[in-house]
């Protein structure tokens, strides 16, 4: 992208933020109202990429009609309408261009996020008929939001955001409580970081560099990243791994370590290989810095013509990528000669030990086929009971039974009627959301009691059964059983 000229125009200064801020509150320019204005199906169809209902139903002159139809449906509008709607900033501030006589477009998507935040990004036409500019900074896709519901939101005094873009990750560590630094390598994300902070009435402090680079030296008590981790040509700043193949991410999470405070958390999105005849958990688990505790969810894993396509479509890229040597081909030629089997997408938590003495908990999961998609009071929970399985003897642990609980037992017909096939429990915030057990576990979590020490448990089992070490055979899987939420330790 080296001597790349954009086209796109220049971001608004956030000098003009205060006034905007207070005229896009004034036209009730927020979530609530649209959902309300639009109601469930239009605005369905609008994610979906179909516009025309909202146009029908943003026609009228309202402001807050105005403003949809410049900012989020990306159409031209008399100026006199856009300025009413604006307060009369709309092109002193930049966030409206002239267009035909008469008429004005929108120089940026901004969009209300909640009902006080507004997130600034390029214009992207809402049926994704123009393909992105290389430097695009775009807005809330669903990476970001899967980062926003998985990071633990923790009681924390200092975060990084890690390749802001459109600033929404700053504006939740924000919100949090933190004082927010965020990061980016792109001139036009940290200006348009900056608009988001300050149209929504936000602080934070914006530097320019490569990965950690602008913060060398300092600590965070939350890190959070969603970097560009898609493997293939460098061609978009936003998503495009600069590195080689997964290096963009395995760098991201060795490094994070390295600045995170002792018992600070870093949530990070990432990509990685799975080479021919490898498992997929080798290489990220491979990459997990020493002195903290790691949980890998697997959340998709695509071959290599389903990873390419997603991509192409993703930059609404035209059909010729898919012509005799485009890109497409290429691409899918440069995955072979890597040896790419699949390509994982996922998310690392770390945690940063607060003693040298504490031995790390590593849990690799795929959660693909989990009914929800875990969340961040989930991974909270898994980080509590990590802490809580760390400082006890396992004989000593006291372990409840979760509200919830369910155990499963499935069969499969035969000639003769039922086959057992296989038993699981099952509890509501548990990660992951079930797991297999045998009839032994079953017994001994049935037994499971607070008042008594789970040594305890395990000899009353393994005395009922008739077997002096059955229980102890046992204590790992209970364990596992207890960090995953199917148990949970006492105080
Ligand atoms: C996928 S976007 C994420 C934006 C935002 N954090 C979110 O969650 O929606 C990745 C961001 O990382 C930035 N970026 C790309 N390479 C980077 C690098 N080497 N160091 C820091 N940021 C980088 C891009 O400019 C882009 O803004």
């Amino acid at each position: 992208m080296l001597g790349y000229v954009t086209s796109l125009p220049p971001v608004p200064s956030v000098r003009h933020a205060p006034a905007l801020r207070d005229a896009l509150l004034a036209a009730d320019y927020t979530a609530s109202a649209i959902s309300a204005h639009l109601g469930p199906t239009v605005e369905r169809a609008l994610a979906r990429g179909e516009p025309a209902a909202a146009r029908r139903a943003c026609s009228g002159t309202s402001a807050l009609e105005t403003l949809v139809r410049l900012f989020l449906l990306a159409e031209p509008v008399a100026t006199a309408d856009a300025e009413m709607a604006l307060d009369g900033k709309g092109r002193s501030s930049g966030v409206l261009l002239p267009d035909a006589r008469g008429v004005v477009r929108a120089a940026l998507d901004l969009r209300p996020y909640g009902d006080g935040w507004f997130v600034a990004s390029d214009l992207r036409l809402p049926t994704g008929a123009l393909t992105l500019e290389p430097d695009a900074v775009v807005g809330i896709g669903s990476a970001s939001m899967t980062l926003v519901t998985a990071t633990p939101r923790l009681p924390v005094a200092t975060a990084l955001d890690l390749g802001t873009g459109c600033g929404v990750q700053a504006l939740h560590l924000a919100a949090a409580g933190a004082t927010v630094t965020a990061t980016d390598t792109s001139t036009r994300a940290l200006e348009m970081a900056a608009l988001t902070a300050a149209l929504s009435g936000v602080e934070v402090e914006l530097l320019a560099g490569n990965l950690f680079e602008p913060v060398a030296g300092r600590l965070f008590d939350q890190v959070v990243a969603n970097p560009p981790f898609v493997i293939g040509p460098n061609r978009f700043t936003y998503r495009d791994s600069a590195l080689p193949a997964d290096g963009l991410t395995a760098e991201v999470i060795t490094s994070a370590a390295t600045y995170l405070a002792p018992g600070g958390t870093a949530t990070m999105l990432g990509s990685w290989l799975a080479l021919e005849g490898q498992d997929w958990q080798e290489r990220v688990r491979s990459w997990v810095p020493p002195g903290c505790d790691a949980l890998v969810l697997l959340r998709e894993l695509l071959d290599p013509t389903e990873h390419v396509a997603l991509w192409l479509a993703d930059g609404d890229e035209a059909l010729e990528t898919e012509a005799p040597d485009g890109v497409a081909e290429a691409w899918l030629a440069d995955l072979e000669s890597q040896q790419a089997h699949d390509i994982c997408y996922g998310l690392v938590l770390l945690r940063k030990l607060t003693e040298l003495s504490e031995s790390p908990r590593i849990s690799v999961l795929d959660v693909r086929a989990e009914p929800q998609p875990p969340d961040g009071v989930r991974l909270r929970g898994w980080l509590e009971r990590v802490t809580a399985l760390r400082t006890a003897d396992p004989r000593n642990l006291r372990l409840a039974k979760p509200t919830g609980l369910e155990l499963h037992r499935s069969f499969v017909a035969d000639a003769d009627g039922w086959e057992p096939d296989g038993i699981s429990l099952r509890a509501p915030g548990a990660l992951p959301a079930a797991a297999e057990v045998n009839d032994l576990l079953v017994a001994l979590v049935k037994e499971c009691d607070p008042a008594l020490p789970l040594g305890a448990v395990l000899d009353l089992v393994a005395a009922g059964a008739g077997h002096k070490h059955l229980g102890d055979d046992a204590l790992p899987a209970m364990v596992r059983l207890a960090e995953a939420g199917l148990l949970v330790p006492v105080a």
